[in-house]
């Protein structure tokens, strides 16, 4: 899979392009990572990408020739990525099915904006989907980006060191799309504080039964 970032602060996914499991993807050439300044193919002068919204207020609104002129040149002559993701605070709110839907796809572009926004034609003309990551607003697309690639990234095949470990995980069809149950490991009893005995017991069917129950019960209270 392939994941083009349209940014104006590569510097940001420094530190996220380093971490294990990304790396690990990249190397197992289960992942290609790119990442586009939207300043580098501007087709204005002095590396202008913003601009004052029409009808009056405060901010500056990234144009939207600005983010067309980045899209072309990153896919002249390839083809758009099958899915162009606009992250902004108005979108649909992600979640795990999208994530899941998302990691399927061949390859995807996510746009970041700044300042007070963008131009509306980008989501109307130029992306295939808007996305936010939850109810609240941040400065920028960039960590709701880092969000959205996280999540599908740890999907694919050699991210995670075990196979298993992202298949009974919160909101997985094996949780029934619960949260996860809660885990315990050595000491079994500190400061008084003890290890649920059924996990000690070695009944392996009760201890199903136990972790499902315990799902749901995150599930009914969130
Ligand atoms: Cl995608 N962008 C911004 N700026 N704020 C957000 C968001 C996105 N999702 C939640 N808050």
């Amino acid at each position: 899979m392939r994941i083009d970032l349209f940014t104006l602060f590569p510097d940001w996914f420094d530190w996220f392009r380093g971490q294990r499991h990304v790396v690990n993807a990249t190397e197992s050439d289960g992942l290609e990572l790119r990442f586009f300044h939207y300043r580098d193919t501007t087709p204005l002068t002095g590396g202008q990408v913003d601009d004052a919204p029409y009808g009056g207020g405060a901010g500056m609104v990234l144009r939207v020739d600005v983010v067309d002129a980045a899209l072309r040149a990153a896919y002249e002559g390839s083809g758009s990525p099958s899915r162009v993701i606009l992250l902004t605070p108005s979108g649909r709110q992600f979640d795990e099915a999208l994530a899941q839907e998302l990691a399927s796809e061949p390859d995807l572009a996510l746009l970041c904006g700044r300042y007070e926004g963008v131009d509306e034609r980008v989501r109307e003309h130029l992306a295939t989907d808007a996305v936010s990551i939850g109810p609240y607003v941040l400065s920028g697309g960039e960590l709701a980006a880092m969000v959205v690639a996280d999540a599908v990234i740890r999907k694919l095949p050699g991210a995670l060191g075990h196979a298993d470990s992202a298949l009974e995980e919160s909101f997985s069809d094996a949780l029934e799309g619960a949260p996860e149950y809660p885990h315990y490991t050595r000491p079994a009893s500190y400061r008084g504080w003890e290890v649920p005995d059924v996990l000690l017991s070695g009944d392996h069917e009760r201890v199903r039964e136990w972790r499902l129950e315990r799902s749901r019960e995150r599930a009914a209270r969130n």
